[in-house]
């Protein structure tokens, strides 16, 4: 399917509307193949979900590697698709020698990391690298300075955060063009809808990126929990007054719906569930749906 593609910001990249999310393609999750995961590639091209999210620690440091592999295989779709990937986390484990989790926004640390991605994923730029998580150690003048090489050698042409409060956001952008913070944002995490996340995007003109849209399966795992069961009735009762839609869909149109212009990251390996998602793109809530919705996440009415 052909889904326009949006701009993250002015003059910033264009991604799908919904962005496919690889975190537990590999170690994390399915352990697919390479051929699972080439097919996996092609049919959320075909969906029309060309943008694929990353980050160097996924799969313990393997999952990017992975997903180049399989995109070795059909270098012609690298034209055809948009790679994110962060950096920042510093996770010990089997393939790092590091004492313990920290992060590490320094200049070597985000060049080192993004070579890396570049060789894992058998690709000559990144579109776009998210600083993983905010850096208390951050020096916004050194990592702008970075970026700017980075961008110049034509490694990286465009440049995020993740996780950051607007406070963090604002510091970061007085220094470099940031187009997007990605945070956590569903149904059951409204946050960033009054924190000041998602109006700091409205004001800079900046969409944000929503991770675990379904609430990282808790929809899906704990029916049973107090606020998801309230959630799945209302999503259920909008999913049951339109033909052909389900409540999952609704959970994601629910973001859709805010003027900040979200995209969602969605977790799955599911290549039907991909193709099912970006349906929600055709889902306009009205306000009462939205509200609705809202009310049964947080417990209660509206003031
Ligand atoms: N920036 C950050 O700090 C950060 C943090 C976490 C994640 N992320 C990004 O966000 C992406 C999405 O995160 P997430 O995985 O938490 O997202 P999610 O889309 O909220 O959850 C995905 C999970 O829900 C399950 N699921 C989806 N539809 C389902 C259905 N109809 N029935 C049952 N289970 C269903 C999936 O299982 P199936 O595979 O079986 O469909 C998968 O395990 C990640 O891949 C990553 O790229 C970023």
């Amino acid at each position: 399917m052909n889904y326009e593609k949006v701009l993250l910001s002015p003059g910033g990249p264009a991604v799908s509307p919904i962005v496919t999310g690889v975190m537990k393609w590999g170690l994390w999750g399915r352990q697919m193949g390479t051929t699972q995961m080439l097919h996996l590639i092609e049919a959320s091209v075909e969906a029309g979900a060309t943008t694929f999210d990353h980050a160097d620690i996924y799969g313990h440091y393997t999952t990017e590697a992975e997903f180049g592999a399989a995109l070795k295989n059909r270098p012609e779709l690298r034209s055809r698709i948009q790679l994110v990937t962060k950096c920042g986390i510093c996770l010990p484990g089997p393939h790092r020698q590091y004492g313990l989790k920290h992060y590490d926004t320094s200049a070597a640390h985000i060049r080192r990391s993004t070579e890396q991605s570049l060789r894992n994923l058998h690709t000559d730029y990144i579109d776009l690298l998210l600083i993983h998580r905010p850096d208390p150690l951050m020096h916004p003048q050194e990592v702008a300075e970075t970026f700017e090489a980075l961008r110049s050698e034509g490694k990286v042409l465009h440049f995020g955060v993740s996780n950051f409060s607007p406070a963090q956001l604002e510091t970061l952008a007085a220094f470099t063009p940031v187009v997007t913070n990605q945070v956590q944002a569903n149904a059951m995490h409204l946050a960033p809808f009054s924190d000041g996340t998602f109006d700091q995007c409205l004001q800079k003109g900046i969409r944000p990126m929503a991770w675990a849209p379904l609430g990282g399966e808790r929809f899906f795992t704990h029916p049973d929990d107090p606020q998801v069961s309230r959630v799945r009735t209302a999503c259920e009762t909008i999913a049951a007054s339109r033909e052909g839609i389900h409540s999952d869909q609704v959970m994601l149109a629910f973001l859709l719906r805010h003027p900040a212009g979200i995209v969602p990251v969605i977790g799955t390996g599911n290549a039907e569930r991909i193709q099912s998602s970006m349906k929600a793109l055709d889902i306009r809530l009205s306000r009462e749906e939205w509200f609705s919705i809202w009310t049964a996440s947080s417990g209660r009415e509206v003031d």
